[in-house]
C-alpha cells in the first residue's frame, strides 16, 4: 500500500513537472478564443475573446504599446495620454534632469501641453495585427534539408512576408519563432516617435524603497510616469514636430475606482521579454550553479564601488542613478532565481522528466535520444557560455572600453559619423566619472584573472596603464579629437589609443575564439529543441495546452489577487497602503525619505476622494505570470478596466522565467488609485484627470 502510494505520488509528480500549473502561462491574444477564453471566463472574466483581441474592431489591444526598448505602456485617454512605470521612463526623466532641474528628486509635471518634454529616441509601438505564418515560412522546406539550406529558404520566405506586411513603410513588422521554430507568427506594428514626458513623481515616490525594496513585497513604490503620444495632423505617426497633435487612439482604458479584493480575477496584457520554460536540465543547472553565482559576484563588486561614490557626492548620485539601478536590478533578481530553483529542485525534476520522455520516445526514432544529445551539447557549450559571462560582466562592464568600442567600430570617418560620435560623447560624459570606472576596472580585472577560463582570457592588457594614457577618460580631449580638420588624423589617433587597443584585444578573443563555436553549438541546440519541443507537445497531447515562451510579443496572463507565504510562519496580505509608506519613512535614508508634501497630507489625512477606509491603497499582488518587459503593463479587472500598472515580481518567485510555482509566484502592481492620488494631491496636476474615463 505504502509502495503504491509512493508510485502514485511519483507519477503525479512527473506529470506535474511539465503540465502548466494554475495561473501559469503567457498566452497569444489572437489565439485566446481557441480554448483559453473558456478558462478565463470560468475564473471571472466578463469579456469575450473579441473584446481582448480583434483586427476588425477596436479592442483592448489597441490601447497597449511596447514602450521604448523593453517596457509596456497603455493609453488612458483619447488624447494620447499614456501611463507606464517610473523606472521605464527613468532614462528620459534623468536625461531632462540636472542639479538645477532635478526631476529625479522633485518630480515633473507639465502644467500645459507646451511644457511636455520631447524625448528623441523614444518610440512606442501599437500592434496592428498578428498572424500565424508557419505555412508561408516553411514553404519549400523539407525534413531532409540541411540547416544551411533551410535557413536560406526561410530567410527568403520571411523577407517576402515582411515586404507585404510593412505596406510600403507604413508599418514595421517582424516574424518570430514560437515553440523553438515549430510555429511562426507575423507581428505588424504602427510606431510613433513623438512621445513626450508629462508627469513623473519624485523618485522618493516613484522609486520609493530603491534597490532595497526592489523585487520585494510588501512594497510601497509609486512606480509610474505619464507620457503623451503625438501624431501628425492626420493622426498618423510623424517625427517630432511642434505641429504634431495628441494622438487619438482606437481605444483607451477606462480606469476602475472600484477597488481590489482578495480573490478578484485580474489579467495582465503586455510585452513580456523572455522566458525559458522548456529548458533542458543541464541548462538550468548551469544557470543555477554557475552563471548566476558568478554574475552576482561580479555585480556585487561593481555596485559596492558605485554605491560608495554616489553616497559621497550628490552630483554623482544623479549621474550614476540609472546605471546603478540597471546593474542592481538583475543582480538581485538572479539571487532570487537561484534560490527559487534550488528550493523547487527544478534540475532534478527536469532530469526525471527527461527520463520519462526518453522512455516514451524509445520507439520513436524522430525523438529518441534528443535529451541526451542536448545534454552533450550543453557540456560542450559550458566553457564558452562561461567565457561570455566574463566578457560581458567583467570586460565590457568597464565603461571606457565600451565607449571606445564605438570609435573602434568606425569604418569610415565621414562627417555624419563624426557628428554621431560627438552626440554619443556628450551623452556619455554627462554621466561619466573616470575614478569610478578605474576602480571598477581594477577590481573586476583581478576577478577576471582569477576566474575567467584561461584559454579565453585576454592577456597583457594593463588597465591601469590604459587609464593613465587613453584620451577617452577626458571629455575635452575627445572633443578636440572630433574637431580635427583631417578625418584621417582622427582615424589614426583612434587606432593608436590604448583603450581602443584594449577593446580590440577583448573583441578579438571574443570574435575569434569564443563566438564561432558558441554560435555553432547554439545552432545545433536550437535544432534539437525544435525536435524536443515537438516531442513534448505530442507526448502530452490532450492533457494540457503549452504556451510559447515569451519573446517580447504581446501576451495575456491571468490570475487572481492573492497573498502568499514567503517563509515559514509568515503570511503576506495582497494589498499595501499609505500606512506602510509612512512606516518606512526615514529622512536619513535617501530611498525612504518621503516627500514633505506627502508627509503633510498624511498627517492631516486629507485624502479627499482618494480615501479608502481612512487610508490610500498603494500596491497589490496577484498570481499573473509575468516577466521583464511586463513593466508598465495594464493590470485589468474582469471587465477589462484598469486597476493597476504592473511593475515587478516578488523575489521568492523570480525563478518563474524557468519554473512557475503557484504558491509564491506573484506579480506586483501599483494600485491605479495611488497614481491618481499622487497626480492630484501631491503633484498638483489634477487637471490631467479631466481627460480620463472612470468607472465608479
Ligand atoms: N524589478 C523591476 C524590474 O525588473 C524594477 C526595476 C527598477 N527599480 C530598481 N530599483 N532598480 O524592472
Ligand atoms: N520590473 C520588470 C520590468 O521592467 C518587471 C519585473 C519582472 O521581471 O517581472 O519589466
Amino acid at each position: 500500500m505504502r509502495v503504491m502510494q509512493r508510485i502514485a505520488l511519483l507519477v503525479f509528480g512527473l506529470c506535474v513537472s511539465l503540465s502548466v500549473r494554475a495561473d501559469e502561462g503567457m498566452w497569444l491574444p489572437s489565439l485566446i478564443g481557441e480554448g483559453r477564453i473558456g478558462d478565463m471566463r470560468a475564473k471571472g472574466l466578463r469579456l469575450t475573446a473579441q473584446d481582448l483581441y480583434s483586427v476588425n474592431r477596436a479592442c483592448l489591444k489597441d490601447a497597449i504599446v511596447r514602450f521604448g526598448g523593453g517596457c509596456t505602456g497603455e493609453l488612458i485617454s483619447d488624447q494620447g495620454l499614456l501611463i507606464t512605470n517610473h523606472h521605464c521612463g527613468y532614462g528620459q526623466i534623468q536625461q531632462h534632469s540636472s542639479v538645477e532641474h532635478d526631476y529625479l528628486t522633485h518630480g515633473f509635471a507639465a502644467m500645459s501641453r507646451g511644457e511636455e518634454l520631447p524625448n528623441p529616441g523614444l518610440a512606442v509601438s501599437f500592434l496592428v495585427e498578428m498572424q500565424d505564418v508557419t505555412d508561408q515560412m516553411l514553404k519549400g522546406i523539407s525534413n531532409k534539408m540541411d540547416d544551411v539550406k533551410r535557413a536560406k529558404i526561410m530567410d527568403r520566405n520571411k523577407k517576402a512576408i515582411l515586404e507585404r506586411a510593412v505596406d510600403g513603410g507604413r508599418y514595421r513588422a517582424s516574424v518570430e519563432a514560437l515553440y523553438y521554430g515549430n510555429q511562426y507568427f507575423l507581428f505588424v506594428y504602427e510606431v510613433f516617435e513623438d512621445v513626450r514626458l508629462v508627469f513623473a513623481p519624485p523618485s522618493a515616490v516613484g522609486k520609493f524603497g530603491g534597490d532595497t525594496d526592489n523585487w520585494m513585497w510588501p512594497r510601497h513604490t509609486g512606480d509610474f510616469s505619464l507620457f503623451r503620444v503625438y501624431a501628425g495632423p492626420d493622426n498618423k505617426p510623424a517625427p517630432y514636430s511642434t505641429d504634431n497633435v495628441p494622438y487619438v487612439p482606437k481605444k483607451s482604458f477606462t480606469i476602475s475606482l472600484k477597488g481590489i479584493r482578495q480573490g478578484d480575477f485580474t489579467f495582465v496584457y503586455g510585452f513580456p521579454g523572455r522566458t525559458y520554460r522548456y529548458l533542458h536540465s543541464e541548462a538550468v543547472r548551469y544557470i543555477q550553479e554557475k552563471s548566476d553565482p558568478h554574475k552576482v559576484k561580479l555585480r556585487t563588486l561593481r555596485l559596492d564601488i558605485m554605491n560608495r561614490a554616489q553616497a559621497a557626492d550628490p552630483a554623482v548620485r544623479i549621474q550614476y542613478a540609472a546605471k546603478n539601478a540597471s546593474v542592481s536590478n538583475a543582480w538581485k533578481k538572479w539571487q532570487g532565481e537561484m534560490k527559487g530553483l534550488r528550493r523547487l529542485g527544478t534540475v532534478a525534476e527536469k532530469q526525471a522528466f527527461e527520463r520519462e520522455f526518453e522512455a516514451w520516445a524509445a520507439d520513436k526514432p524522430e525523438y529518441a535520444g534528443v535529451t541526451e544529445r542536448l545534454s552533450a551539447l550543453y557540456d560542450s557549450l559550458e566553457p564558452y557560455a562561461f567565457a561570455i559571462d566574463y566578457h560581458n560582466e567583467a570586460a565590457m562592464a568597464i565603461e571606457v572600453l565600451k565607449f571606445a568600442g564605438q570609435f573602434a567600430a568606425v569604418q569610415e570617418w565621414t562627417p555624419e559619423t563624426i557628428d554621431r560620435l560627438r552626440q554619443a560623447a556628450a551623452r556619455f560624459y554627462k554621466d561619466y566619472v573616470p575614478a569610478i570606472d578605474r576602480e571598477t576596472a581594477r577590481v573586476l580585472g583581478a576577478e577576471y584573472r582569477r576566474q575567467a577560463p584561461e584559454r579565453f582570457r585576454v592577456a597583457g592588457v594593463d588597465m591601469d596603464a590604459v587609464f593613465d594614457s587613453t584620451l577617452f577618460v577626458d571629455s575635452a580631449r575627445v572633443r578636440r579629437l572630433l574637431e580635427l580638420e583631417d578625418p584621417q588624423a582622427i582615424g589614426r589617433m583612434v587606432a593608436e589609443d590604448p583603450a581602443v587597443k584594449a577593446y580590440r584585444a577583448f573583441q578579438d578573443v571574443y570574435q575569434l575564439k569564443i563566438a564561432p563555436v558558441h554560435v555553432e553549438l547554439n545552432r545545433q541546440i536550437e535544432r534539437e529543441y525544435r525536435t524536443y519541443m515537438r516531442g513534448m507537445m505530442e507526448m502530452r497531447q490532450g492533457e494540457h495546452e503549452f504556451y510559447p515562451d515569451a519573446n517580447s510579443t504581446l501576451r495575456i496572463a491571468y490570475g487572481k489577487v492573492d497573498g502568499y507565504r514567503p517563509v515559514d510562519a509568515v503570511r503576506y496580505e495582497p494589498v499595501s497602503t499609505l500606512e506602510g509608506v509612512m512606516q518606512k519613512d526615514d529622512p536619513e535614508v535617501y530611498d525612504y525619505d518621503v516627500p514633505e508634501r506627502l508627509r503633510r497630507i498624511y498627517e492631516t489625512k486629507d485624502y479627499g476622494r482618494w480615501a479608502v477606509n481612512g487610508t490610500v491603497p498603494v500596491a497589490f499582488i496577484a498570481t499573473n505570470h509575468t516577466t521583464g518587459g511586463n513593466s508598465g503593463s495594464p493590470v485589468l479587472n474582469a471587465d477589462g478596466q484598469l486597476i493597476g500598472v504592473n511593475f515587478d515580481r516578488c523575489w521568492e518567485g523570480t525563478m518563474s522565467d524557468l519554473e512557475y510555482d503557484p504558491e509564491v509566484c506573484r506579480n506586483i502592481a501599483l494600485d491605479i488609485r495611488y497614481a491618481l492620488f499622487l497626480i492630484d494631491r501631491v503633484g498638483g496636476a489634477g487637471y490631467l484627470l479631466d481627460e480620463m474615463k472612470f468607472a465608479e
